[in-house]
């Protein structure tokens, strides 16, 4: 079994795997250098960068959906599929291929598509949105708490449990079943975190953390590794329990991508929003409110490099939804480890990280465990790893 599963090529490296590698690791750099280059009392609010994020990519999203309500798949389908990759498919069965020829005058068409987007976005099943994009705020909040207390490659390393929990929940929810070697290579995914983490744990609560991040890259703040792993740990859940739920919405119902994701973040915009005004009513958090105002406050010391982490992590957002739609779920897990390497060197390069031995043996063995779980046979239909986005 294991040799004809050996057997089978890994998918050939396409753009989109480039394209969602370097997003991967391009945000851990990023975002972590955004929260610790300057002192605590100086820094963003992670709840208004989860804000701009779901509005932002709601906001593009529904520019795509609006052009594939009139103009039918091949529109968005062509230029944004052939950035990323993947084949031509968007739209929905049910758009009607409305050319403007067919249209009677502009104002006619843009009204049709308004209310046939309407429709689609205010479906009635809209609201099995509403459970991944709650899982997604609050991933993405724990994000910024372990991009805050972890260096960039040990959080690219312990993301990887995500792998674990995706699995976990494909086989629960969607009655997944993994080969013998996939469970093994999830035992030395747990070992490899594992040993990165012993390591960057010995050295917690200090501003260099495992010897990895000298005082290069200008770090103001102290990290708390522990509070980071756990971070981890509980973005790990979200992470597989969201990606899964948003395959098994996307692949068992009709519809669009793009309008999957518009209403992804209209429910997002509840639990991103809530905390930032039950916050601002308390007033505990001088980054926050600054004592200008909720409007002003939110966007207190929201800087280039703020800016920088949610255009990373729109883009993201954008690809992750593409490929759980189009991929054959192996390439994500190839562009995840990929993306390890690449945050190592950087951080090794950008922030003079250590490299350290417990490190390099970690980091190993968790790409080896990540490429020998891709190693499946694709005609028995089991999912890849970061099935469903996780
Ligand atoms: O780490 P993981 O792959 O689970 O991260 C997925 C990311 O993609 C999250 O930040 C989530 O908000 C985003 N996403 C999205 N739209 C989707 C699916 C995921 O923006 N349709």
């Amino acid at each position: 079994r294991f040799i004809a599963v050996t057997n089978i090529p890994p998918p050939p490296p396409s753009r989109r795997l480039i394209t969602l590698a370097v997003q991967n690791s391009a945000l851990a750099i990023v975002m972590h250098y955004s929260r610790v280059s300057t002192p605590p009392e100086r820094a963003y609010s992670a709840g208004t960068a989860v804000l701009m994020n779901e509005i932002l990519k709601g906001g593009i999203s529904l520019v795509f959906a609006f052009v594939n309500a009139g103009a039918g798949a091949p529109v968005i389908g062509s230029s944004a599929s052939s950035l990323l990759g993947s084949t031509p498919m968007l739209g929905s069965a049910s758009s009607p291929m409305l050319g403007s020829s067919s249209e009677k005058g502009v104002m006619g068409g843009v009204v049709r598509r308004v209310r046939k987007l309407a429709r689609e976005v205010f479906s009635p099943d809209c609201w099995k949105l509403s459970i991944p994009a709650i899982l997604y705020v609050i991933q993405n909040n724990l994000q910024y708490v372990a991009a805050s207390n972890l260096d960039a490659a040990t959080f690219q390393v312990s993301y990887q449990m995500k792998i674990l929990t995706t699995a976990g929940f494909s086989v629960l929810l969607l009655k997944k079943k993994l080969l013998s070697t996939q469970w093994i290579a999830l035992l030395f995914l747990a070992i490899g975190v594992g040993v990165v983490q012993i390591q960057s744990g010995c050295n917690s609560n200090s501003s260099s953390p495992g010897g990895h991040e000298g005082a290069g890259g200008g770090d103001h703040t102290t990290l708390h590794a522990t509070k980071g792993f756990l971070a981890v740990a509980a973005a790990c859940f979200t992470s597989g329990l969201a990606g899964v739920y948003f395959e098994m919405v996307l692949k068992n119902t009709p519809g669009d991508l793009w309008v999957r994701n518009v209403q992804l973040s209209l429910f997002s915009l509840v639990p991103c929003v809530a905390p930032i005004l039950l916050s601002s009513a308390r007033n505990p958090n001088p980054n926050l409110n600054a004592g200008v105002g909720v409007g002003a406050g939110l966007f207190a010391h929201f800087g280039v490099w703020a800016w920088a982490t949610v255009a990373i992590q729109v883009f993201g957002g954008l690809v992750t939804a593409m490929v759980i739609k189009y991929s054959d779920n192996i390439l994500k897990g190839f562009a995840t480890s990929l993306s390890i390497v690449m945050s190592f060197m950087a951080s090794v390069y950008l922030f003079e990280m250590r490299i350290s031995f417990p490190f390099v043996l970690g980091s190993a063995i968790v790409l080896n465990a990540t490429w020998l779980y891709n190693q499946q046979p694709r005609r028995i239909g089991l999912g890849g790893l970061g099935m469903g986005g996780g």
